[in-house]
């Protein structure tokens, strides 16, 4: 028998203790042990539910308790979250976490101190909720050279972004149906403004190219500013928006971004609607392999953490090789370096289009309805920012209003 605790009863925690009953001899035979849920850490009480007396606003009860041998965090955010864990492992314990701020920015030292401890630090929840991503990843994908991750990798914003595409919301309306939908928090905005994407483009980069990659090195990008116009200009060169992380390995160093960008209609990630999540994973053997699912969600996330809680009752004596070490200033290059085609909306007369096309050479313009009289649009060739800049400096008067990447998955 192996005693877990769980610290932090919402969404997630009530899941994995949901789940961890109601599939209880199920779990107990993949394991190999019955796995006992000992103690919930939660200043809330929650004196209704069949495992009421387990419930305890004292860390130390968890901390202190040499019987409990694996630790699930699923407080979300970095404080007491990060001092909490840390000190589970230097007391011993294993630990499981669906915390994806935590890892992001805190995922090499908690690794080096489960190594150093010989015990497991899990995480397959904090990136694609449900989604098996981290694991195959590291396993089964272990023979390739990972070149580049890139993925939808937030629900709410996939979801508002598909009702702006398909319904013609606004994005007003659509941030207001995501919140009515449980999707959205009151305070959208670590969803809206890529937050959310950039912990978890921060965690896939880290595993797939083995350094730290924290999320003050992603240029991130929200999209708070995108528009119905925007939606209407990327259907009109066959394409959609989406909010994309992005992480590409560039010979010793590593470029990430989340960013809204335009998908064309033949790559799969356009195709993936709603709440759901896609990453791609590129390796120099297996080539392009996908993985689909629901990226947030109650028991999807459950299900995750407790496969993590799984591996870790089999491996409580040999330690799992998950690994990365700590990341560096000069790893991480800014994402606007590598070049590429940008759909750019420039506040310009028709009249400025001769000299649009001097100063960003090959350039094809684009239209639509809801564009304003008084704007261009165009499709550049491939350039970085700075190039892009300056090309935009050379023309006088021509104002920008929204430069979007294209993805080029
Ligand atoms: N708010 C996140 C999303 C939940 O919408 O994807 C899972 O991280």
């Amino acid at each position: 028998m192996v005693k877990i605790a769980v610290m932090g009863h919402g969404v997630v925690g009530s899941g994995v203790a949901e789940l961890l009953q109601k599939n209880a001899a199920h779990i107990a035979a993949k394991a190999g042990e019955e796995i006992v849920l000992e103690r919930v850490l939660d200043l809330r009480e929650f004196p209704d539910l069949p495992y009421a007396d387990k419930f305890t606003k004292r860390f130390a009860d968890i901390s202190d308790d040499p019987t409990i041998q694996i630790v699930v965090e699923t407080m979300g955010g970095l404080t007491p979250a990060y001092d909490y864990v840390k000190a589970c492992l230097l007391s011993g314990k294993s630990v499981v976490t669906s915390n994806k701020e935590l890892v992001a920015q805190k995922g090499d030292e908690l690794l080096a101190i489960a190594k150093e401890k010989g015990l497991n630090f899990l995480f397959e929840a904090s990136v694609g909720g449900g989604i098996p991503v981290l694991r195959p990843l590291d396993q089964c994908l272990a023979a390739n050279e990972v070149s580049e991750v890139a993925g939808i990798l937030n629900g709410t914003t996939n979801f508002m972004l598909t009702r702006m595409i398909e319904d013609g919301m606004q994005f007003e309306e659509a941030l207001l149906l995501a919140q009515k939908r449980g999707y959205a928090e009151r305070d959208p905005s670590a969803d809206i403004d890529g937050l959310d994407a950039c912990r978890k483009i921060c965690i896939l980069a880290s595993l797939a190219f083995g350094r730290h990659v924290y999320p003050a090195q992603v240029r991130t990008e929200g999209i708070r500013e995108i528009t119905l116009t925007d939606v209407r200009l990327a259907a009109a060169v066959g394409s959609v928006i989406k909010l994309i992380g992005k992480a590409v390995k560039n010979g010793e160093h590593v470029s990430c971004t989340v960013a809204p960008m335009i998908v064309q209609k033949e790559n799969l990630l356009s195709d993936v609607r709603d709440v759901f999540n896609a990453i791609l994973v590129r390796g120099d053997a297996i080539g392009d392999v996908v993985f689909y699912g629901r990226g947030a969600g109650k028991l999807p996330t459950a299900s995750a953490v407790l496969a993590d809680v799984i591996d870790e009752v089999k491996h409580l004596k040999a330690r799992k090789y998950l690994c990365w070490s700590a990341g560096a200033p000069d790893y991480a290059i800014d994402f606007g370096l590598l070049p590429a085609r940008m759909l750019l909306r420039v506040r310009a007369g028709a009249d400025r289009k001769a000299d649009l096309a001097a100063a960003f050479g090959d350039i094809e313009f684009v239209t639509c309805d809801a564009l304003p009289q008084d704007e261009l649009a165009f499709v550049t060739s491939a350039m970085t920012e700075k190039e892009l800049e300056d090309a935009l400096k050379a023309v006088s008067g021509a104002e920008p209003v929204r430069r979007l990447r294209l993805a080029e998955l």
